[in-house]
């Protein structure tokens, strides 16, 4: 059976079906498939998944150029195309790493995405993080880069109208940001001709940011929530013996239960009915195909989203301890916790 009748034959959902959000330039499903693979899934393996989802009837998929995946991932979009699925139809995501900031290396990097993602064009394009620290892959937590510095508001934006500038090459659909926080997006949108289309952050029940997460809807910004399991694959290097576990909480794995689903499910039910937009990375089939089929059927009750809303224990598991500069006093300053910038001096 070729690729394009076996999606036919095992659609797991009707793609119509799929809820949608809608941003400045064309809607986008409102469940994705991440793409990071850590180091526990070969770039291989994770491409693989890629087209397995695509054949069950997912349509969105969030890359970065740092996952060093994306030009695996560009053989199978290649492949989705060469057996009849449109590139319209596909809603991809890419964003451009810390070393990357200055404006012609925004540029250069966007390019190299939509070439080795064979896609022509990028449907949302994000600053992966809102500054240029940068660190080597699977470095330690407690390394600290002697170039790293705190937020530099000017930095950002000469990095920001780079990506203004990609709208108008027409090299991107829509632009956002990521792991922003409520003060940094209010200079943003201060001084930004374009304001960002979407922010992804971690979003999980046990780390639902509602200050930030009502901040962006109020401004129009779309909201895509990463980790939205909880990363119960991260590495050891990103837990804590502070973090807790989503997919394990008794109200999860009742709720879980009353719906006769994996624990996974009902945290996605939560993510798409709250409005946010879920990216799940899986590469077993079984789950991936839960997890699409988890947002199109059986809905969450009012009482069960409220039960869900009283569990969030603040808990951000994506720290960014490796982005701190020399003399940062802890993770915490990242995430101008007291509403307020740790800027550079
Ligand atoms: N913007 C950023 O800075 C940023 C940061 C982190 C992540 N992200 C994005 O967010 C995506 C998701 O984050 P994540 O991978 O860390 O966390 P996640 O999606 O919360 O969790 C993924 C883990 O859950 C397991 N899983 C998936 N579906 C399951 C199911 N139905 N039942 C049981 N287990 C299930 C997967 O294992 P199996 O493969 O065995 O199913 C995998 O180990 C990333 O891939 C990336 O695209 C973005």
């Amino acid at each position: 059976m070729d690729t394009k009748n076996q999606s036919q034959a095992q659609a797991a959902v009707n793609i119509q079906d799929l809820p949608h959000r809608s941003l400045p330039q064309g809607k986008m499903p409102a469940i994705g498939m991440g793409t990071f693979g850590s180091d526990h899934v070969s770039h291989e393996q994770m491409a693989e998944a890629v087209l397995g989802a695509a054949d069950i009837g997912y349509r969105h998929f969030d890359c970065a150029e740092v996952y060093a995946n994306e030009d695996l991932i560009g053989e199978s979009f290649k492949e989705l195309m060469r057996n009849g699925v449109k590139r319209e139809a596909l809603w991809i995501n890419s964003k451009v790493w810390n070393d990357h900031h200055k404006p012609g290396d925004v540029l250069e990097a966007c390019q190299r995405s939509i070439d080795n993602l064979c896609c022509d064009y990028i449907d949302l394009y994000l600053v992966h993080w809102p500054f240029r620290n940068f660190h080597p892959p699977h470095c330690s937590v407690e390394s600290r880069s002697p170039d790293s510095h705190p937020y530099d508001h000017g930095e950002m934006m000469e990095t920001w109208e780079a990506m203004e500038a990609l709208l108008e090459k027409g090299l991107v659909r829509n632009i956002g940001t990521s792991n922003m926080t409520i003060p940094k997006m209010d200079l943003l949108l201060r001084d930004a001709s374009v304001k960002p289309a979407a922010n992804e952050m971690e979003l999980h029940p046990h780390f639902q940011q509602p200050e930030l997460f009502d901040y962006c809807r109020q401004k129009g910004i779309e909201v895509l929530g990463y980790c939205p399991l909880g990363s119960p694959g991260r590495p050891e290097r990103d837990r804590t013996p502070q973090d807790s576990v989503d997919i394990e909480d008794s109200v999860i794995v009742t709720i879980a239960k009353a719906h006769a689903v994996h624990p996974a499910a009902i945290c996605l039910k939560w993510a798409v009915q709250r409005g946010h937009t879920p990216i799940p990375m899986s590469v077993n089939p079984r789950n991936y195909r839960v997890n699409l089929e988890a947002v199109t059927k059986d809905p969450l009750t009012e009482d069960e989203m409220n039960a869900i809303a009283q569990i969030d224990k603040a808990c951000r598991l994506i720290k960014g301890q490796v982005f701190l500069w020399e003399d940062a006093v802890g993770w915490e300053d990242l995430w101008d916790m007291d509403g307020t910038i740790t800027a550079r001096s």
